[in-house]
């Protein structure tokens, strides 16, 4: 089975948990767009449910799909968020942005009463950091921002090299949320919790790819099958 047919299955895997009637948050990636895609499946059958996407290119396929959207301005809460990423550690803490949407990832993640993590177990890591951390940032006073940020990983423990991303045009990527990502090549993250606190008071910092105690359980698809981890 080759990767994308293992990251259908985890997506397949997470479907079997909705259920008429749920608010869902839709998560961006090759993998949250398999979701995306099945349940489209489910609602040309019948099913009702109503999603929140994540990203511009999820809404797109998402109506593509037939699948109906609204926003967190309009409904109170979200039952189940089904996203992808980047690192999956044991404890459930996740390295997320390799697409870019970690900003409205972690609303939509921290608005939902359980967010699903579907993923090929590659993600699986004993340690986050081996995934360059995306930190989402404003152009205003870049430099100063950086520095802060270097200075926030000595006090954590951790240094690397940081790269303001470029997309696939050679131009610096630009979010939906109009901001830059900083990639750090960090390689070892002992201390997660306490690097994103340290990121979050940073004032250029619009959000940090460190999801901390927001998955609740994880759904891997390997050439062994599938492993729910919670
Ligand atoms: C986007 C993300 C994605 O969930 C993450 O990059 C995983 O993507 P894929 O399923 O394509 O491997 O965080 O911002």
């Amino acid at each position: 089975m080759n990767m994308d047919q293992l990251k259908r299955q985890a997506a397949a895997r997470a479907l079997e948990e909705v259920r008429d009637g749920m608010q869902l948050g839709l998560g961006t990636g090759s993998t949250a767009k398999h979701f995306v895609e099945l349940l489209g499946e489910r609602v040309a059958a019948g099913l009702k449910v109503i999603g929140v996407p994540t990203s511009e290119a999820t809404r797109l396929d998402a109506t593509r799909c037939g699948v109906p959207l609204t926003t967190l301005d309009e409904i109170d809460h979200l039952d189940i968020t089904v996203d992808g990423a980047d690192e999956i550690d044991p404890a459930l803490n996740l390295i997320k942005g390799g697409g870019g949407a970690l900003l409205r990832e972690k609303i939509v993640a921290a608005a939902s009463d359980r967010m699903i993590v579907i993923a090929d177990d590659s993600k699986w890591v004993p340690t986050l950091g081996k995934f360059p951390l995306p930190v989402e940032v404003i152009p205003f006073g870049l430099g100063a921002t950086r520095r802060a940020i270097e200075k926030a990983f000595a006090e954590c423990g951790v240094s690397g090299q940081m790269a303001v991303r470029k997309g696939k045009d050679g131009h610096v990527f630009v979010t939906d949320g109009g901001h830059w990502i900083v990639d750090a090549q960090l390689g070892r993250i002992e201390d997660p919790a306490s690097l994103a606190k340290a990121l979050s008071a940073i004032p250029g910092v619009v959000e940090h790819g460190l999801f901390i105690g927001l998955a609740s359980s994880a759904v891997l698809a390997g050439g062994e099958g599938i492993r729910v981890i919670e």
